[in-house]
């Protein structure tokens, strides 16, 4: 018998290898290669090596580039306010790969992970698609969806080089009068289960060390949507099996997907902050639920611990924090210079043991390993020039649609006709593409107006949708709307994130009710749009549309509300937040005791499938 060994050879090396070894139980794979290069770098690492790998420090704060070198930094982060002075794809790719030289410089070419806060699309980018803020995604109620979103968006930050992004945000936001609660997908901690292990596969893909993929974040462990009075950074009080109830589902789920990281919350519980509670970040999270990954903290929050940083910095490491985002640069008070002078007296000192620095340093390499940023530490171009592209704007127009909450549609008011004569626009969400994206968008806080992205505002997405015979007026105050066949009145929340965007009551401004009785009395059918960040008090308004559909913050892509609105495809949201009838009702969650909202949880109409005959989906 011949035996051809060019065709032999592949077969039989594997089976040979098994008989001389045994079973390697999948030893040889890319994983336990990486562990041991972990191992082995460790131990090739000084302290000050060891201590550069803790530290993330802000793009704005260095107090110059070389740092990143002299000490070894291990991270860079660009805040939601953090400039750089071209913020187009090309311009963040160029920022990442000039500072992200000086970490291959180091002796052992330790590579930097860059991380941004990229909650709703690559949302510092100019160009990049902005999709809905979670809690219109939580709406959509379609893992699937999700995935391929965040699928997406790992792409567009993946053509700027950044490597990670702070998302998901998996908290379970229980009362709207936090700021925050627009970063969640819902109330219901199934649903954030859920989307969230969606998310991280979508972020992370099948495999880190694809070109691809981004880290993901899931954040802010734990409680942060159950604090007092929805106070943002505040106290959740509750009983352990409470917490572990409602506020651990997205951590249980985006742990079993594989995320890398997880990000420590401000807030505290029962008293205790977050960022000293060794119990949950140590016990419980890396111990009992087996995270894998390494652990951040928020921007400055360890700072809060104590007067005195070094205590903070003690307390916080002890307990289980790996890296720590230490965003100011020397002209302040608790800066990266002052956080490596202090760690090295605390293991100096015997306060920190090396055991707590290895496991910590072991956790970033080996995330730094498996995404494979030694072999490729700079950003890969092809994929820069995807980012904004056709293809991804489609979908975001998908999450759009899907997201729209019918509220109320009187006398099948929806769908208009894309042949109605004379169709009105009104209301300052109309044409304002900062407010349909809210904030986290290109600044910290979002802004009214024409921020520095692209995009289509409801009112272009009207006129591309019409008919040529159509006539569209627009009046941002609601004059004129006389002789109309139907009016869009675009209302609802101007711009806010974290901090500022807490708020005692919830109503819609005085304005926007005023303008939509207006516009309802001069006897046209009115259509409301509501731009929101969670479920607002509307009785009147509500009283004066004919159809109300909740929007959420939709982002970019418009097209997915008129690709609603006129007919193509139904409605499909459904709240993923029960809607309070007052405040006095706030807060108001699904089985809650004599639950009875305006609006159930789940809550959402359709179209009449046989009345709609203009549906085409
Ligand atoms: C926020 C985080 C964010 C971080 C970095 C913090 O203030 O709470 O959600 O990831 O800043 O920008
Ligand atoms: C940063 C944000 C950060 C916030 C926290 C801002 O200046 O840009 O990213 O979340 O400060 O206070």
């Amino acid at each position: 018998m011949k035996i051809n060994i060019r065709k032999t050879l592949p077969i039989l090396i594997p089976i040979l290898t098994f008989m001389l070894f045994g079973y390697t139980g999948g030893k040889m794979t890319k994983k336990s290669k990486n562990e041991l290069s972990t191992e082995e770098l460790l131990s090739k690492m000084t302290l000050d090596e060891k201590i550069g790998q803790m530290l993330q420090v802000d793009s704005d704060a260095l107090d110059t580039p070389e740092d990143i070198k002299t000490y070894c930094i291990g991270s860079i982060l660009s805040g939601g306010n953090s400039e750089i002075e071209d913020v187009s794809p090309q311009g963040w790719a160029n920022f990442y790969d000039k500072l992200q030289s000086y970490a291959v410089q180091t002796r052992l070419k330790i590579p930097i992970i860059y991380g941004i806060d990229a909650v709703h699309g690559h949302n510092n980018v100019k160009g990049a698609v902005i999709f809905p803020h979670n809690i219109g995604l939580g709406c959509t109620n379609n893992p699937s969806l999700v995935e391929k979103a965040c699928k997406v968006i790992a792409e567009e930050i993946a053509g700027t080089g950044i490597d990670w992004t702070f998302a998901p945000c998996v908290a379970v936001p229980q009362n709207e009068r936090w700021g925050r609660t627009y970063e969640g997908f819902g109330e219901d901690p199934e649903l954030v289960k859920e989307l969230s292990e969606a998310a991280v596969k979508g972020f992370q893909g099948k495999d880190l060390s694809k070109p691809a993929s981004v880290l993901a974040c899931a954040k802010h462990f734990l409680g942060d949507g159950g604090t007092t009075n929805g106070t943002d950074q505040g106290n959740t009080k509750c009983d352990e099996s409470t917490l572990r109830k409602i506020h651990l589902a997205g951590y249980i789920s985006a742990i079993k997907a594989g995320v890398g990281s997880i990000m420590v919350s401000y807030s505290s519980w029962n008293g205790q902050k977050m960022h000293s509670n060794k119990y949950l970040l140590t016990d419980l999270l890396k111990g009992e639920l087996g995270f894998k990954g390494f652990l951040v903290s928020d921007w400055a929050a360890i700072d809060q611990l104590s007067p005195d940083f070094k205590k903070d910095i003690e307390m916080s490491i002890n307990a289980g924090l790996d890296m720590v985002m230490v965003p100011n640069g020397s002209k302040s008070k608790n800066n990266y210079k002052e956080f490596i002078t202090y760690m090295k007296e605390l293991v100096g000192e015997g306060k920190i043991p090396i055991t707590r620095i290895d496991d910590a340093v072991g956790r970033i390499l080996k995330v730094k390993f498996d995404m494979n940023l030694f072999n490729h530490p700079f950003a890969d171009k092809s994929l820069t020039a995807k980012i904004g592209s056709k293809a991804h704007r489609e979908v975001a127009r998908e999450c759009v649609r899907q997201s729209l909450v019918l509220l109320k549609n009187d006398n099948s008011t929806l769908p208009v006709s894309k042949r109605v004569k004379k169709l009105f626009v009104a209301g300052k969400g109309a044409d304002n593409i900062g407010m349909q994206c809210g904030g986290w968008t290109i600044s910290w806080q979002g802004e009214m107006g024409q921020v520095t992205t692209g995009g289509t505002t409801i009112l272009q997405a009207i006129k591309n949708t019409v008919s040529k015979n159509t006539d569209v007026k627009y009046s941002l105050d609601g004059s004129g709307s006389e002789g109309s066949d139907l009016a869009v009145v675009v209302v609802g929340e101007t711009p806010y994130a974290e901090m500022k965007g807490d708020r005692e009551e919830l109503n819609l401004s005085d304005e926007d009710i005023k303008l939509v009785e207006k516009v309802k009395q001069t006897g046209i059918p009115t259509v409301v749009v509501l731009l929101s960040g969670r479920p607002m008090i509307i009785d009147k308004a509500l009283l004066n549309a004919d159809a109300f559909v909740a929007a959420w913050l939709p982002g970019t892509e418009a097209e997915g509300i008129t690709d609603v609105i006129f007919g193509d495809y139904n409605f499909a949201g459904k709240l993923s937040h029960s809607w309070p009838k007052n405040m006095e009702q706030v807060p108001i969650n699904l089985n809650d005791k004599n639950y009875d909202p305006l609006f159930k949880y789940g809550f959402g109409l359709k179209y009449d499938h046989l009345k709609a005959k203009v549906l085409k989906h």
